[in-house]
């Protein structure tokens, strides 16, 4: 009997990218999430140092959990903290940028492709109008340590103002301005560090700004919509501002307005935010912080410090907390997932990469950081191996990733009990698996041995395809018989059974 596939490119469900409604900041993001049953707010007192964090771990383990805000605490402290903001929940991913909610994660994958095409360059706006701008402190007026910053794990080396922040550098050969979602340590009313990867945007300004001798102006938002912080945590060309792509997915120029201490603007509608200056040499000891990882990343270092040198916020500010921690609990989960493997699946098809089917960067895998798993129809001896090789070092996908797998089309990556299948049944690991060494990845990841000797890692590029080399005479998978799939599909709630029955992604004829 013969195979059949059915069409991998279904059509999405849901509103057309220039139909979509987007909150426009935090608030109405809340709002929105908020009556869509979403957000839990928290009035018991919490204690910020582990308390909060171990609550919204707890509540976390369940994929379907809400986003938490808490607004008492048990010291005096201004604000209000918003965890799980995204975490594993698709659903207000696909609210924040004005999708169904109830797209599947393949179809959820498909419109952001479309939806990440546009580019929306951010519009200024008058420093009077600015949200923001409602409170403004310089000097020694500022005091960041009256904010509610939390601790997150026992052995963290501070409390962490910026986990959930967004950070503003501006390479100073272009001026191309960067945001960057780099982990905040507060070490002080004005001084907060801040730890970027090698590699990392932030970073090759920051180094930049120094090479000349001059200190490296910034920009944090530490209460962001959550499109900024998507972005954020994107990698996008290294002279592509992530400001453009925000825009795109939110339908219209992100509004920012003039700062007050730096020629960088600053975003407009953001809960809170600090403009401040990063002096060459100047550290502090930072860390660790319990990672997306599951584990405390490197040790305890001298870090580079933002000296603070003005602070704007909204009354009552809502600061963005991101929990890293294991997968659902990991505020970079669903999103993050996602919009990794649309902007893969783009690298490949921009290469000229035929035949990808599908894309999927797990998020129980390091937040979709350790493994990537690509659909491809064979076309070619070797297909396999280039569309491996290309996914594992093209920008979107090289940080960190180990595990890069390729599948036929007849198993979607999204699900990943079929992608155990075909690991299983059509990878023969003595010739299946490649290893790449001295690859581009991160000093948090704890299988590296000790954190002096950090970052180089490696990958296995894993073939669990049909080998091409026997593809006629490889056994025929167990598939449904089309004409009884439909019969039953019809008949369905005769059966009694609830719901609708699984979509199959291939048929027998
Ligand atoms: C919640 C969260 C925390 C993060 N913390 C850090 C961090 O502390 N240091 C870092 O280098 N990257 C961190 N990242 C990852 C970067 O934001 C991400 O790699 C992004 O692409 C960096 O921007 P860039 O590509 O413009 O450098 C974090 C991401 C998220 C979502």
């Amino acid at each position: 009997m013969d195979e059949v596939r059915l069409d991998t490119t279904t059509p999405v469900r849901g509103p057309t990218a220039d139909e979509r409604v987007c909150p426009q900041d935090l608030r109405e993001f809340l709002a929105v999430i908020e009556a869509a049953g979403e957000l839990k707010r928290i009035a018991a007192a919490v204690d910020l140092d582990e308390e909060l964090a171990a609550v919204t771990y707890l509540a976390s383990r369940r994929e379907d959990a809400p986003a938490l805000l808490f607004s008492s605490f048990t010291e005096a402290a201004a604000g209000s903290v918003l965890t799980n903001m995204l975490g594993a929940s698709k659903r207000r991913y696909a609210l924040a940028i004005g999708l169904d909610p109830d797209l599947a994660t393949r179809e959820l994958i498909l419109r952001t492709r479309d939806i990440m095409k546009r580019r929306i360059a951010p519009v200024m706006i008058d420093a009077a109008t600015a949200p923001v701008n409602e409170v403004i402190h310089q000097g020694d007026a500022i005091d960041l340590t009256k904010l509610p910053v939390p601790r997150f794990w026992p052995r963290d080396g501070g409390r962490y103002i910026g986990t959930g922040d967004i950070t503003f550098t501006r390479d100073p050969a272009t001026g191309r301005i960067n945001a960057g979602v780099y982990r905040q340590m507060l070490h002080g009313p004005r001084r907060v560090g801040m730890y970027c990867s090698p590699g990392k945007h932030g970073r090759l300004d920051r180094e930049a700004w120094w090479a000349s001798g001059k200190p490296c102006p910034v920009v944090v938002a530490y209460g962001i919509d959550p499109v900024l912080s998507m972005v954020g945590a994107q990698v996008f060309g290294s002279q592509d501002s992530e400001l453009d792509f925000a825009g795109g997915l939110q339908g219209r120029g992100v509004e920012l307005a003039p700062g007050i201490a730096g020629d960088l603007p600053i975003p407009a509608r953001a809960e809170i935010v600090i403009e401040g200056l990063v002096h060459p040499g100047a550290t502090e000891m930072e860390g660790p912080l319990g990672e997306f990882t599951g584990y405390y990343g490197n040790l305890r270092a001298p870090q580079p410090v933002i000296e603070v040198t003005a602070l704007h916020m909204r009354r009552n500010p809502i600061l963005t907390g991101a929990l890293m921690a294991r997968y659902p609990s990991c505020e970079i989960g669903a999103y993050y997932a996602i919009m990794r493997s649309a902007r893969i699946w783009d690298s490949l098809e921009m290469l000229g990469v035929p035949g990808i089917c599908g894309v999927y960067a797990h998020p129980a895998a390091a937040s979709g950081w350790g493994m990537v798993v690509v659909s491809v129809k064979q076309l070619f001896a070797g297909h396999v191996a280039q569309v491996l090789a290309l996914t594992a070092q093209c920008p979107a996908a090289a940080y960190y990733t180990k595990w890069i797998i390729a599948v036929d089309e007849d198993v979607d990556p999204t699900e990943i009990n079929d992608v155990l299948w075909a690991l299983s049944t059509r990878c023969n690991p003595s010739e299946n698996i490649d290893i790449q060494r001295n690859t581009w990845s991160t000093g948090l990841d704890p299988s590296q041995g000790p954190s002096d000797g950090r970052p180089y890692g490696s990958k296995a590029l894993i073939d669990a395809c049909k080998p091409h080399r026997y593809r006629d005479q490889f056994p025929q998978s167990t598939l449904l018989r089309c004409s009884v799939y439909e019969r039953v599909s019809r008949r369905w709630s005769e059966f009694g059974l609830a719901g609708e029955p699984p979509e199959m992604t291939a048929l027998d004829e």
